[in-house]
């Protein structure tokens, strides 16, 4: 098979397709189907990436019961795996109680990096010296450049110069806005690049963003009465002890902590799927601020505190509520509606209902892993989509997950079939 295609990218989806059932030897006609070419949205699909042959849908879900920064929100998620959206809504549920879930979202700062390569090393502190004096200049250029952005209060806040290996690099950081800011960013240092190379006497390498987090991380915490995990209080205790040892478990082995940052960017991703967000930059940075102390730690603390369990979430979280890949987008705007930030594109609130995503779904996570395992109510969940694809109704999935849940145990199609057999009266329509 020759994979080799010149000029794919400019063919149409449709012939794309056609291409690969010929290369793929498959009979004409079979992949199309499956594809679904059809789909009404295909030749937008097209226009917004590359090399498109068919539109591949996620659900968009809502979890309810979330409570932040004393305001009620539904939040919209984005995800395949139904056990995220489950974890959320309950994570949420145990904490809006009280206080709900508070936050703080600290000035959003995106940077940029210019690689000054040459400098001689001798001469590197003068240069370094010079790029900083020369923030002023540089920002009005910067704004000049921007105006939309400079009249709604965007600006070079920030310039430094530093050694990096042979190389003189300014970075650039600057407020975005609304908007994400790694293009406004890229444009800034590419830009700016040749008064850089002029004030340092280098040559310019690489001009880009940089997916490091600028400045302190968005903060999210909440906590639970520990009397409400469980309704035995004995089993309570023990659900709230489990908690603090995973978070303890997680802050001295990173193999735990991995997992557990896992869990947080179950429900993290799933916003800003939902929201239309680059959830490779968000990810990038929050495994990064993982790691800063050279080792992977856990974005979560949770401790046992007078009767109650109590979680802290830090995360960095580059968003963007204009531009990019959201505008135009009828269900990203649905999913901003159901946020409540559909007018506003308030970036803030965007940021702060995502990391009390993490922390919703981190508790809950932790708090099954503490009590009866993830497995009763993964299965429950993985029943009913069985139960479901089986013709149930809404009630009948329910009925046979809590008897699933009751009677513990595999999961499998007869298995599910005979437990909606039994709900329906003893009819078996598999
Ligand atoms: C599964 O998607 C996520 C968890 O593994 C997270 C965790 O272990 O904390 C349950």
């Amino acid at each position: 098979m020759n994979s080799r295609i010149p000029g794919f990218s400019r063919l149409s989806p449709a012939q794309r397709a056609g291409l690969l059932e010929e290369r793929l030897g498959l009979a004409p006609g079979t992949l199309l189907p499956d594809l679904g070419l059809d789909a009404p949205d295909l030749s937008v699909l097209d226009r917004r990436s590359e090399g498109v042959v068919a539109a591949l849908v996620l659900p968009l879900s809502v979890a309810p019961n979330f409570r932040v920064d004393d305001r009620d929100t539904f939040v919209p998620l984005v995800t395949e795996e139904p056990s995220v959206v489950a974890a959320a809504s309950r994570g949420a549920l145990l904490l809006r109680e009280g206080e709900g879930i508070r936050t703080e979202v600290p000035p959003r700062r995106v940077a940029g990096q210019v690689q000054l390569r040459g400098v001689p090393e001798g001469a590197c502190e003068a240069a370094r010296q010079r790029v900083e004096e020369a923030r002023d200049e540089l920002a009005r250029a910067a704004r000049e450049a921007h105006p939309s952005w400079a009249a709604a209060g965007g600006d070079l806040v920030g310039l430094r110069a530093y050694g990096a290996g042979a190389d003189l690099v300014a970075l650039l950081v600057i407020d975005p806005g609304k908007a994400m800011g790694a293009n406004l960013v890229t444009d800034l240092c590419e830009r700016l690049a040749p008064r850089l190379e002029a004030l340092s006497g280098g040559v310019a390498g690489l001009r880009i963003v940089t997916n490091a987090a600028e400045g302190p991380p968005v903060r999210a915490s909440g906590s639970v009465e520990i009397r409400r995990l469980h309704r035995d209080p004995a089993r309570a205790e023990a659900i709230a002890d489990g908690v603090q040892a995973a978070s303890r478990f997680a802050e001295s082995d990173p193999r735990r902590a991995v997992t557990h940052n896992k869990g947080i960017f179950n429900g993290i991703d799933a916003v800003l799927q939902a929201c239309g967000q680059d959830v490779r930059a968000v990810e990038a940075a929050g495994h990064a601020h993982a790691v800063r102390d050279g080792r992977v730690c856990p974005l979560s603390q949770w401790r046992v505190d007078g009767g109650r369990l109590v979680g802290t979430l830090e995360v960095p979280l580059a968003v963007g509520t204009v531009g990019g890949a959201i505008e135009g987008r009828a269900a990203i705007r649905a999913a901003f509606r159901i946020l409540g930030i559909e007018a506003s594109r308030d970036p803030v609130r965007l940021s702060a209902v995502t990391a009390a995503c993490g922390l919703a779904g981190n508790l809950a996570a932790l708090t099954a892993l503490a009590g009866d395992g993830l497995l009763r109510g993964h299965l429950r969940l993985h029943a009913g989509n069985v139960a479901a694809a089986l013709g149930a109704s809404p009630a009948e999935v329910a009925a046979v997950g809590d008897l699933l849940r009751d009677e513990g145990g595999p999961v499998d199609r007869a298995r599910v079939a005979r437990l909606l057999a039994s709900v329906r009266g003893g009819r078996d329509d598999s």
